[in-house]
This record gives C-alpha cells, structure tokens and sequence, in this order.
C-alpha cells in the first residue's frame, strides 16, 4: 500500500456507522461493493468486474468460469508468485511452468514449447509491474486455440499501448493485498472485458457466491445456473476503503513512473543497463531491475547495495516467486483437499526439475529487483543507489 488516508478512515466510519456490511441489501440497491465494481468497470473500459476476498480468488472464479479443469493444462511463467500456480490447481487444472526471456516474462516462443493437446490457457503474468508481450502471447493463443489470461496482481495501474492492462486476456486479475499498489488490507477484481463473455460472466458470479442463486438480489439475473462454487464475496467495509484507494490510483502511478525514470535515466546515463518489460510507457512504475553481467556480479552488487541501505534482491532470493521454490507442493502427495489433487486425477505423469530452467535461474539471477521507495528523499535514495552499485 503506498497511500491510506483520512478518506479511507470516513470510508469504513460511514460503513460502520450504518451497520451494513454485507454486499447485498436488496435488490436493485446500491452497495459499497456494488459500486466499486461499477467504478472499476468504468475505469478499465470493462463490461464485468467482480470484487473478490484476493487475487487469488478472482483467478480460480475466471479460470472456473472459462471452463478451466480437471485434464487441462495450463501454462505459467518460471518467474511468478505461488499464487499463480496454486489458482490452476484449485480448478484442478495442471500449470505448466515455461521459461522466461531476459524481460523477466513469459516468451511465445517458450510458450509455443509448451503446448500440448491438453493445453487450455496461457498465464501472463504481469510481475513487478513489467508487462508483457501481449500481442506475441495473443497470437500464440490464437493459432493454438488457447484462453490469454492475465495475472494483473501486481500490475494495477500498468497498460499495454494505451489499454488497461487486465482487459486484454480473456479475463484478468488483481490483487489488492497489502503489498500492492492498492489496498484494502487483501482483496482482488476479475475482470472478463469482452461482453460476449456472457455466460462467463456470470458462472463468475455464481463461482464468488454460491447462495447467490438463492436470494432475492441475484436469483433472476443467474437463472438457471445451478451448481456449488465458493463463497470469496467482498464485504461493504473492504470495499469502502477500496473506491477511496482508486482515488489514488493516478497520482500513485504518476509519481512511481515519474521516479522510475528518473532512476532509469541516471543509471544509464552511468552505464547500466535495465530491464524494461514490452511496454516500458505502461509500466506502472513500481521496481527497477538492473542488469548484471553474471550471478556472481549480481549478488556482490546486492550485498553492497544493502549495506547503503537499498532494500535490493535478486528475485530468486525472494521466497516464493521462483517456480522451482515451489515444485515440491506440485505432486500426488499431499493437498488441501483429500481426492481432489490435480496429480491424481490425470494418467499423464508430471516432473518438474530445476535443471529445466537454467535460462530462467540465469535472468533472475543476474537481475537485481529494487522497488522504488514511495515517501522520502529520492536524490539521497539515487546516490545510495550509485554507491551501492559500484561497491
Ligand atoms: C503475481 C501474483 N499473482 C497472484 C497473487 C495473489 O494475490 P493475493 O495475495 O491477493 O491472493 C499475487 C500476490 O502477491 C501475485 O503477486
């Protein structure tokens, strides 16, 4: 969270105060959450978005409603969250891990290694704000029949020439937990743009609220759905705090991209080279990635960095946003829910090995992750930055 207020604080107050915080209060009224849907749809030129407890909801109620499942398979980035991972397992789909390119992101061309007759959908994972090659990826999806997904969590603000970034896939996600450019302390939107999606759309809504089908707000509107989903609705304080956080969103951005420019221009200018992602213009602003010549540069540029107390990582010393950190939860063992592992409703056998993703461990490892530090003197933070950097 980069932002909270004095508007968020009256937000919840008035939410408090009026002793309803439950998203539905009748049909056809208004709610926080309501409305919230209707500021983001108006926002990202969306025709449906949904408000859910996380990202990692609003994935599995998209993947869920594209008809994502059991047998398919579904292709993710080496470099992203867990989250990303465990969303395709959830619809007990099997996620796939490509390799990335020297842009930190899912390239077609590894993508295009990695279809298979159960291929189903493409993750794009949007990470550090970087964006992807969404052109390249849609024509990758589109020759091969396959569903464009984006993981939008941490690329809120972010666009593709020109479009909201989340609006290009077939459906997008977001996360608003507290690591986020936005927060309401956690939460996330699916967004489905395209309004042919109709029957997406609301298998969605269904796959958020199950009692949904039952009560007087939503009964006519989901008829003749009928089926069990999860419960991941957003309540009215959440998305209080939320419509007060969207106020922000512009003036967030322009200031992180304002900074991160700045940062750009005057380490090029000293010769280092950076990775910018595929629309550098639409970046959100958040993390600078300097470059290294090898892993052995990079770390001792990392350890000199926080000596001058840069808070700098190399991303694959971040806990849980390397697939390889991760393969061990990838198998028949063990589950969350007893029967329904992914691993174990397939004949096709999976093995994921770290030794398949050297070029991955090479970007990330010579790659140095720094978020731009939103409060504070930024031409002191700069100099820190020089003088770690050149040790
Ligand atoms: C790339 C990515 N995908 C998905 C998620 C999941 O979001 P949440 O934590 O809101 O479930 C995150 C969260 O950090 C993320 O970084």
């Amino acid at each position: 969270m980069y932002e909270v207020g004095d508007g968020e604080l009256k937000a919840i107050e008035r939410v408090l105060n009026s002793q309803k915080y439950f998203r539905y209060q009748g049909p056809d009224v208004e709610t926080e959450t309501s409305l919230c849907e209707l500021e983001w749809a108006q926002r990202l030129g969306s025709e449906f978005t949904l408000l859910t407890t996380s990202g990692t909801n609003s994935l599995v109620a998209g993947m869920a409603a594209f008809g994502i499942g059991v047998g398919d398979e579904v292709i993710i980035p080496a470099y992203t969250f867990v989250a990303t991972a465990a969303a395709v397992m959830q619809v007990g789909a099997i996620p796939i891990v490509a390799n990335i390119d020297e842009s930190l992101l899912l390239n077609p061309e590894e993508v295009k290694k990695c279809i298979t007759d159960k291929t189903k959908a493409v993750v794009a994972v949007h990470m550090d704000g970087l964006v992807c090659d969404l052109d390249g990826l849609k024509k990758v999806c589109g020759e091969n029949n396959l569903l464009l997904v984006e993981d939008a969590a941490q690329a809120c603000g972010a666009s593709y020439k020109g479009q909201a970034v989340g609006t290009i896939g077939a459906f997008g996600g977001f996360s608003f937990n507290v690591d986020k450019v936005l927060s309401c302390g956690e939460g996330g939107l699916l967004v489905i743009a395209d309004k042919s999606y109709q029957e997406q759309i609301k298998r969605s809504f269904l796959t958020h609220d199950t009692p949904a089908q039952f009560g007087a707000s939503m009964r006519e509107e989901l008829a003749p759905l009928s089926f069990m989903g999860l419960s991941m609705r957003m309540n009215e304080i959440n998305s209080a705090m939320l419509r007060i956080q969207m106020t922000r969103l512009d003036h967030i951005i322009e200031k992180l991209r304002g900074r991160k420019k700045q940062m750009a221009d005057l380490l090029r200018s000293e010769g280092y080279f950076l990775r910018m992602g595929h629309d550098p213009e639409g970046d959100n602003g958040s993390v600078v990635h300097v470059v290294s010549a090898d892993p052995l540069e990079n770390s001792a540029r990392v350890k000199s960095l926080l000596a001058s107390e840069v808070v700098a990582l190399s991303p694959t010393m971040r806990p849980a946003h390397a697939a390889w950190q991760w393969f061990k939860g990838m198998d028949k063992s063990d589950y969350w829910a007893k029967g329904l592992n992914p691993y174990g409703l397939t004949e096709k056998s999976y093995v994921y090995e770290k030794s398949s993703f050297l070029p991955s461990i090479q970007f990330l490892g010579s790659t140095i992750r720094i978020p731009i530090p939103y409060e504070g003197d930024f031409n002191n933070f700069l100099q820190k930055v020089l003088k770690g950097l050149k040790g």
